[in-house]
């Protein structure tokens, strides 16, 4: 079977076939992920978190990136592969070519995802202008953990609008998708129809066109307390294999995430 396009998920997008994404950091988890049907594997730099014991993304290399992208590369054969520009690897347009070069060359990315609106947007048009497919991540940025004093829900009230506007935009610069995180459902499911890219939510309720969680989140075997907007697939299932297949038909169905697992 051959990997999944680009061209595949904005097809998804407008037949309304919700797009089933996880994370994944490895050869062994990857062909669990790619069997099970997930369509978009993302090497996200949570790994930092949940891999590395860390207490945020900000220590990620684009060495560890390049290193868990090819094993994930390795162990799938159908789902399409994104893969996170790690924090300040993109401050400026040509490191964001130089590093997202490493990711497509040597991890194998099909795409590279990085975080932010306005200050990217010169680096998103660089990367699109070099052909290099994007993805866009929007609301709570987990790299600016420290400039937003922690992670919240992004996008109430007036900001919103300027949300909106920072969506339109990347897709203006050339991004092909947009994952948005933490906002209030009903701006997600605006910024979705507002948008000819699929979007991927994570706590953005279920009016977006694919869903994204954390697998060791999704798994209940993160450490700590869970976010508000992940369900345990995995105390359901029983195996690792039966819970990601749950979750994928959960998202497929329209019965993740639930009212319980958004923002207002
Ligand atoms: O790094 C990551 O896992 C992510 C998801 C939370 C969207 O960016």
């Amino acid at each position: 079977m051959s990997r999944l396009s680009l061209t595949q998920l904005r097809r998804m997008k407008r037949e309304g076939t919700r797009i089933a994404c996880l994370t994944a950091y490895d050869a062994a988890f990857a062909t669990v992920l790619d069997e099970a049907g997930v369509d978009v594997l993302l090497v996200g730099d949570s790994l930092g978190m949940v891999l590395q014991g860390h207490d945020s993304t900000l220590p990620v290399t684009v060495d560890d990136m390049v290193y868990h992208c090819a094993n994930v590369k390795r162990g799938s054969r159908h789902g399409l592969i994104v893969a996170d520009l790690p924090s300040l690897s993109y401050a400026t347009p040509e490191r964001a070519l130089d590093s997202a070069a490493r990711l497509l060359k040597e991890g194998g990315a099909q795409v590279v995802k990085l975080e932010g609106g306005a200050p990217v947007l010169d680096a998103v048009r660089l990367l699109a202008a070099h052909g290099v497919p994007v993805c866009a991540h929007l609301g709570l940025l987990p790299q600016s953990v420290h400039k937003v004093g922690g992670y919240r829900v992004q996008g109430r009230g007036a900001a919103g609008e300027a949300l909106l506007e920072q969506a339109r935009a990347l897709e203006a610069a050339g991004a092909d998708l947009l994952v948005l995180e933490c906002v209030p459902a009903a701006l997600a499911a605006q910024v979705t129809q507002a948008l000819e890219i699929p979007v991927i939510g994570i706590g953005a309720g279920a009016g977006c066109d694919g869903q994204v969680l954390v697998l060791y989140d999704m798994l209940g075997i993160t450490p700590g307390k869970r976010p508000s907007f992940v369900h345990d697939f995995m105390s359901e299932a029983g195996d690792v294999p039966g819970a990601v297949r749950a979750y994928v038909q959960a998202v497929k169905e329209g019965r993740f995430p639930g009212p319980e697992h958004s923002f207002d």
